[in-house]
């Protein structure tokens, strides 16, 4: 892979690392030229936490640093106090599913959860599901997103060349669910997307009970065992004597939570078929080595 999507992405420093970066290499260049990736461009504070590792790497290696390197590396280290310091800090990250259009996403990469919420960053297996997606017909005029976080699934189907009428963005927390509304600004699909909270579970009350969607979507969804039940339970409300599927991408953290989501679409006699089982979200996209895969289920009613 180029390292430029993996610096657009923001990956975490020490997954760059990895990789042999020469200090000639065209991401050198962008690292410490604010201007020189526009819009895209990672904050100066991963910037600089990037450079200062590299150098030390380079050092490491023997490598010979050209001199304006150190000079723009100084002016970085400067700057890099000038970021903002919210609680959580977040910053514009830009995933490409084609060279052409990134999805962006503001979010706190690599947060795990702030304040008991998980949504404030994208997860693996949304990434994955995008891609999925990208490379099929959508065949939907209405989707629906379950627990969208950051909400790109939802978005990169209002992206598309020929995009659903309606994609309704759901979660259950009203902070992600504002910055999820952020991000359908920042990509311009507002005429496509909207969000609505919704707790798994719950019966469906306007505007989510009529008409039916025709996709539901969701990612990492599956992780909390006591939640499966609720949100299978609103699978089936979504899905009961309709025509129309989900498709869930679950990260393989657990074999057993997967199963337990598995047993009980089962007893809400929904149908469950493993479409994919990958870590793969394209060539552009980076994720983790040490990322677990991801499991793509077709969900519909019996
Ligand atoms: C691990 S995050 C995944 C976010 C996003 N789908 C992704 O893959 O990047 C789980 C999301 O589910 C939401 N969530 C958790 N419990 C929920 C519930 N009971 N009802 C609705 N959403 C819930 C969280 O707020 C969070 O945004």
């Amino acid at each position: 892979m180029h390292f430029l999507f993996p610096f657009l992405q923001q990956i975490p420093v020490n997954q760059f690392l990895r990789y042999d970066i020469e200090p000639s290499s065209d991401v050198v260049r962008l690292l410490l030229d604010e201007g020189a990736a526009g819009d895209n461009s990672p904050p100066k504070r991963y910037r600089y936490s990037l450079a200062k590792r590299l150098v030390a790497q380079w050092e490491r290696r023997g490598l010979e640093i050209p001199e304006e390197f150190y000079e723009k590396y100084a002016a970085c280290l400067l700057e890099s106090g000038s970021d903002s310091n919210d609680d959580v800090q977040t910053t514009v990250v830009s995933y490409f599913v084609t060279r052409e259009t990134p999805i962006r996403s503001i979010e706190a990469p690599n947060l795990i959860a702030f304040n008991g919420g998980t949504g404030y960053r994208t997860w693996e297996a949304a990434l994955v599901l995008v891609h999925y997606l990208h490379d099929r017909e959508l065949d939907a005029t209405r989707v629906l997103e379950l627990g969208c976080g950051t909400g790109i699934i939802g978005i990169s189907c209002a992206l598309r060349a020929r995009p659903p009428e309606q994609v309704v963005l759901t979660d259950i927390d009203g902070d992600v669910l504002a910055v999820c509304a952020k991000n359908i600004a920042l990509n311009d699909v507002a005429d496509v997307c909207t969000i609505q909270p919704y707790a798994w579970g719950e019966p469906l009350e306007s505007p989510l009970d009529a008409p039916p969607f025709d996709l539901i979507v969701g990612a990492d969804i599956t992780y909390d065992p006591t939640l499966v039940p609720l949100l299978v339970r609103s699978l089936s409300l979504l899905l009961k004597n309709q025509n129309n599927k989900a498709l869930i991408a679950c990260t393989k953290r657990n074999p057993d939570t997967l199963k337990v989501f598995e047993d009980e679409c089962a007893g809400q006699q929904l149908a469950c078929t493993v479409l994919e089982t990958t870590r793969y979200a394209g060539d552009l996209i980076w994720i983790s080595d040490d990322a677990p895969d991801v499991v793509i289920y077709a969900i519909t009613s019996v």
